[in-house]
């Protein structure tokens, strides 16, 4: 099975400055680029942006129960999560993708923020029948806190070792991991080719901005370390520039950082 995990920011799929903002033209574009790359063989999750993260944040969910007062914020922000879902699996099916919602809050539970054990027969499943399962991040149950926010980051690098995918692909609203963040700094470089040990030893990636609950760039390197050492290729490039997923999803060279390890 020649299998590709794409993660779709939400600083891609929505407007991270307006709240319940979904970037239309972006989702529109990447669908077509999905559909005429093939659109087979792939997992889609995507982040949470401007539906997720800002009522995560007003609820406190990531850090876990503390107040009954958060117990609706937990749903709301799953509604979120399912209304930002929908739209992206619709445009994806009017572009002849066939998409299909998973609901994986349902069936993953995490041990203090990490995902423990889980079964991804059914996405398995979704895949072998010629689907496009569309997983996202999400409020979830946790065993030690009660509950907190799953990133897609770190569920797309899950389902990458578990699934044993060849690639997996972090599409955000820069060209990779730089120097330093390229949105504060204008002497912010590339960096092309990030080993493990580079990584690991990295400190200054440069931190998202807006209201990210779940960590940025620093965040999404340190999920994506374990798919690298299981030996799985991650590229991280620029879903807002028209091609870019398009390219890396036909395997040809794209402007992007790749982790080694
Ligand atoms: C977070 O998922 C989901 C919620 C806040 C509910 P991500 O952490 O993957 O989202 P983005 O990509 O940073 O927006």
């Amino acid at each position: 099975l020649n299998l590709e995990i794409l993660k779709l920011g939400g600083s891609v799929v929505t407007n991270k400055n307006q709240p319940m903002s979904m970037n239309t033209a972006a989702i529109n574009r990447i669908a077509s680029e999905i559909a005429t790359a093939g659109g087979r063989g792939l997992v889609i999750v995507h982040g949470g942006g401007s539906y997720g993260h800002p009522l995560a944040k007003e609820y406190e969910i990531s850090n876990g129960y503390h107040s009954d007062l958060q117990l609706p914020g937990f749903s709301k922000t799953r509604q979120a999560m399912i209304q930002l879902n929908s739209i992206l699996v619709n445009t994806l099916l009017d572009a002849h993708v066939p998409a299909v919602s998973v609901n994986h809050s349902s069936f993953i539970i995490t041990n203090n923020k990490k995902i423990g054990e889980v079964d991804f027969k059914i996405v398995e499943l979704y895949i072998k029948a010629g689907m496009v399962p569309v997983l996202y991040g999400d409020a979830v149950l946790d065993t030690e806190i009660k509950f907190t926010i799953l990133s897609g980051d770190q569920l797309a690098a899950r389902l990458a070792i578990d699934l044993k995918a060849q690639r997996l692909i972090y599409g955000v609203d820069v060209d990779g991991v730089y120097t330093a963040n390229p949105k504060l700094t204008s002497n912010a470089r590339l960096i092309e080719d990030l080993s493990l040990s580079h990584m690991k030893g990295m400190v200054k990636i440069g931190e998202a901005l807006s209201t990210d609950v779940t960590g940025g760039m620093l965040g999404k390197v340190q999920e994506a370390t374990s798919a690298v050492e299981a030996g799985v290729n991650v590229l991280i490039l620029n879903a807002l520039k028209s091609d870019y997923i398009y390219n890396a999803l036909r395997g040809e060279s794209v402007v992007c950082t790749r982790l080694r390890r």
